[in-house]
């Protein structure tokens, strides 16, 4: 039995949501939210080039790459080759017409806060303008401190575009240094990781580009 912080529940494990911060305003079934596929873009155009750009900076073209909370697009270079992408989402359709992809698994991670793959088997995580929508990120980031790598990177971007009837409350209600501050917490208090940084810009008239980068500790 695991807490919403991904350690052993137990008297003294630490909370990262309350169930109030965690609560949404609609409380309805997420898969059935995104069982429509939308095609369409989540950020502009220069939020998605600085995310691309920073997954140039922090990948190797030799990388095994986990895309969570994922849909028909990746963001990763072009022109980069990576070992193997593997997708999450909850949409069946848009994952298939990610052609990033080399195979993708469909999980609810508010309901099943676990990831099936081997742990130490994945280079670099994803998660492109998602994590608003995490209501238990403990055991989520738990999961992805367990799937990579020791060096391996974890990549939370962010803007100030959701789905607000779907995002946390805790979310919703935060500046964007408070969301930065929320996801830089996430990665703290679920422990492994080095080297957390927040990159951003902001720039007049563009989707403010977020994310929060860490290295999951070689030690
Ligand atoms: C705003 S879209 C972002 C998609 C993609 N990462 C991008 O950059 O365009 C949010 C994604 O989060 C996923 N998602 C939302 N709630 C989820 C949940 N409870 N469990 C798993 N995935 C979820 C959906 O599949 C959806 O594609």
């Amino acid at each position: 039995m695991t807490d919403d912080s991904g350690t052993p529940a137990g008297p003294n494990a630490p909370t990262l949501l309350s169930p109030v911060e965690r609560s949404k305003l609609d409380s309805g079934d997420d898969a059935r939210f995104y069982a429509s596929s939308r095609f369409v873009h989540h950020v502009d155009e220069p939020f998605r080039t600085k995310l691309t750009e920073l997954y140039r900076r922090e990948l190797d073209p030799d990388d095994t790459v986990l895309d969570l909370m994922s849909s028909w697009v990746s963001h990763l270079p072009a022109d980069a080759e990576y070992d193997r992408v593997v997708g999450h989402g909850l949409n069946c359709d848009e994952l298939a017409e990610n052609p990033r992809l080399d195979e993708f698994f469909v999980r609810n991670l508010n309901e099943t806060p676990s990831l099936p793959v081997e742990p130490a088997s994945v280079d670099a995580v994803l998660l492109a303008v998602s994590v608003q929508y995490l209501q238990y990120p403990g055991p989520v980031f738990a999961e992805i401190r367990r799937v990579l790598r020791p060096g391996g990177v974890c990549v939370v971007s962010f803007s100030n575009r959701m789905f607000a009837r779907k995002a946390i409350r805790a979310w919703r209600t935060a500046s964007m240094d408070g969301r930065a501050a929320l996801v830089r917490r996430y990665v703290e208090r679920v422990g492994g990781f080095d080297d957390r940084r927040v990159v951003s810009a902001v720039e007049a008239g563009t989707d403010p580009f977020y994310a929060v980068v860490a290295r999951r500790t070689t030690a």
